[in-house]
């Protein structure tokens, strides 16, 4: 693997991102919400796409379980595996931003050095990390999947927040508690902060 790594070059393309930007009219970037099962991820983020579409806005919306599905459907939820789920989106997620499209992603990312790497990929403020903070208790109170019930009966291994764990993050633009705000609220604080 790495022989043939090393006869890999780098091209550089003629069209820049800041050329693909000026004919999109706005900038590239990533909108990464990361938090627990339930606390709200995938419904603001969709929320987020509906209104920036609205208001004239490229954008792709990349979420963990449609994602699992295709792209990532060799990983489970191991720690490892979660690196390479997340190592994956990262990269795609880099891929539309020099596209110039506002890509909005929503998976657990629970580990921050994966989180991190994600960063690293992108520009300075062309990565806004939003921590969508919603207390485990009521995640597990609306279980809208049932699957902390499962965890709890011991019938799914590494479950977020009940036996693996969640590391919150240091340095999220935004933190947001989906059972203190409305979500027009939140909608609202994203789109001030893009
Ligand atoms: S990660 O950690 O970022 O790689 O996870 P992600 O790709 O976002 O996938 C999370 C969704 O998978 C379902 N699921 C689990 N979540 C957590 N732990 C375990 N063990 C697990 N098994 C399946 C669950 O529906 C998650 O979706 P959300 O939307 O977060 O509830």
């Amino acid at each position: 693997e790495h022989e043939s790594k090393a006869n890999v070059v780098w091209n550089r393309t003629s069209v820049t991102q800041a050329m693909r930007e000026q004919l999109n009219g706005h900038q590239g970037k990533c909108v990464w919400f990361t938090g627990l099962s339930g606390s709200g991820k995938s419904t603001l983020a969709n929320a987020l796409e509906v209104e920036l579409n609205r208001r004239g806005y490229h954008t792709m919306l990349l979420d963990g379980d449609n994602i699992r599905h295709g792209l990532c459907k060799d990983l489970g939820m191991s720690e490892e595996d979660r690196a390479e789920n997340i190592r994956r989106v990262g990269e795609v997620a880099r891929l539309f931003a020099e596209a110039g499209i506002i890509v909005i992603t929503a998976f657990i990312s629970p580990f921050r050095s994966d989180r991190d790497a994600a960063r690293a990929l992108f520009q300075n403020g062309d990565f806004i990390e939003v921590h969508v903070d919603t207390p485990l208790d009521i995640c597990e109170q609306r279980d809208p999947k049932g699957l902390y019930q499962k965890a709890r009966e011991g019938k799914i291994k590494d479950f977020t927040g009940i036996n693996s764990p969640y590391e919150v993050p240091k340095s999220a633009e935004l933190t947001v508690n989906t059972a203190e705000l409305s979500q027009q609220e939140i909608i609202g604080l994203l789109l001030k902060q893009l």
